[in-house]
């Protein structure tokens, strides 16, 4: 048996993925940005392969996964056995360092650690752009989160998806006040999947084309305010964006909102406390869930929780830095050498993941 074990990181969009030209190579319709966040929303993840192992078995959070979930698992395995030429089969065990109750997505963090743990343990040899084209075959997004900070993941044209991978646009330390407070709204289950969710509004929002005629000048707009740490700039393209990607979910027929009161509650707080500022200090965006990620600067981050803390309906908030990408682990490992699942547990007061 071989194992590696790597923790990898959520990534928050500011310019978002919504709608694949390929469903089986995960190709997206249009290009993205995001910052890859920081070890506090981490996720380890232990994989094995073995000649001996009779079946792809999973454990998330410490259950093991049934049919329906295994299904996402074992198709980004299998992604991983065609780029290693193995037929093996394997044992993955992860678990979200960070308390679930925080609602944070975590199959990007979960797919980008999948994909660089296969690189380890199989001796791919991929450089980032062979990892972040095998993490997208698992979650489109995973494929950002294999490197750190400021993230494009380039469109690409080719139908075989060659040329559909990030880059890293520039590195964590590029602009270090930037935090992400997230005001976790809600964790249950979404109603409607992101994989669903996006396939509904590209077969039936009239809106959805119009989308994708000007992300090309969004994307290269946003860049160009990174780069040039211009705030006020960049915060008012960020919420355009998740507005109007917001926008195409509620002209898909059936309508897709996920966004509920107390979300629409924090977009109204944001825009009073930017005008309070008399400039844009503070910016929202949302993903397929109704949480709330609030971009801002260091400086910031008092007055926006305590803005927040004044809503009703926001059960935490989490404030997380930029991170720098995945990391292999030489300890730590979820899986015992004789193949079994070690005991492990997430700890809240230490804030950390314990194996036994
Ligand atoms: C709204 O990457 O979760 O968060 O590729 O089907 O696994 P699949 O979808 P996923 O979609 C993420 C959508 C989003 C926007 C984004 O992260 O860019």
């Amino acid at each position: 048996m071989r194992l590696a074990t790597v923790e990898a990181t959520p990534n928050i969009a500011v310019v978002k993925y919504w709608g694949k030209r390929d469903e089986e190579l995960m190709l997206p319709n249009n290009g993205s940005l995001s910052f890859t966040m920081d070890e506090t929303l981490k996720t380890r993840t232990t994989l094995a392969f073995s000649p001996e192992f009779k079946e792809d078995e999973a454990w998330i959070n410490g259950e093991k996964l049934d049919e329906k979930a295994l299904k996402k698992v074992i198709k980004a395995l299998d992604a991983v056995r065609e780029a290693a030429g193995t037929s093996e089969k394997a044992k993955l065990v992860s678990i979200n360092g960070f308390p679930t109750a925080a609602g944070m997505a975590s199959s990007a963090s979960g797919m980008a650690a999948l994909a660089c743990a296969a690189n380890e343990v199989l001796g791919l040899g991929l450089d980032s752009k062979g990892l972040s084209i095998l993490a997208r075959r698992g979650s489109g997004s995973a494929c950002r989160s294999v490197l750190g900070g400021f993230v494009e993941w380039r469109r690409g044209e080719k139908e075989d998806g060659s040329d559909s991978y990030a880059i890293q646009v520039t590195d964590e330390n590029h602009w270090p006040e930037i935090r992400n407070v997230i005001a976790v709204v809600d964790h249950g289950e979404k109603k409607v999947s992101s994989r669903a969710g996006m396939k509904q509004t590209i077969e039936t929002s009239p809106l959805y084309s119009a989308r994708q005629q000007y992300l090309p000048k969004v994307i290269e707009d946003v860049k160009a305010a990174v780069l040039a740490k211009d705030f006020n700039k960049f915060g008012e393209l960020v919420m355009r964006e998740s507005n109007d990607l917001h926008s195409v979910m509620l002209d898909t027929w059936p309508p897709i909102l996920y966004l509920n009161d107390v979300s629409k509650e924090i977009i109204y707080a944001v825009h009073e406390y930017n005008e309070n500022a008399g400039k844009i200090v503070a910016a929202y965006t949302f993903d397929a869930g109704p949480n709330a990620h609030v971009y801002t600067t260091e400086d910031q981050v008092k007055g926006i929780k305590e803005m927040l803390s004044k809503i009703k309906g926001i059960q935490k908030t989490v404030v997380c830095k930029v991170g720098a990408g995945p990391k292999k682990l030489s300890d730590g490992h979820l899986i015992a050498e004789d193949g079994s699942v070690k005991k492990h547990h997430y700890d809240a007061e230490k804030n950390g993941i314990v194996v036994e």
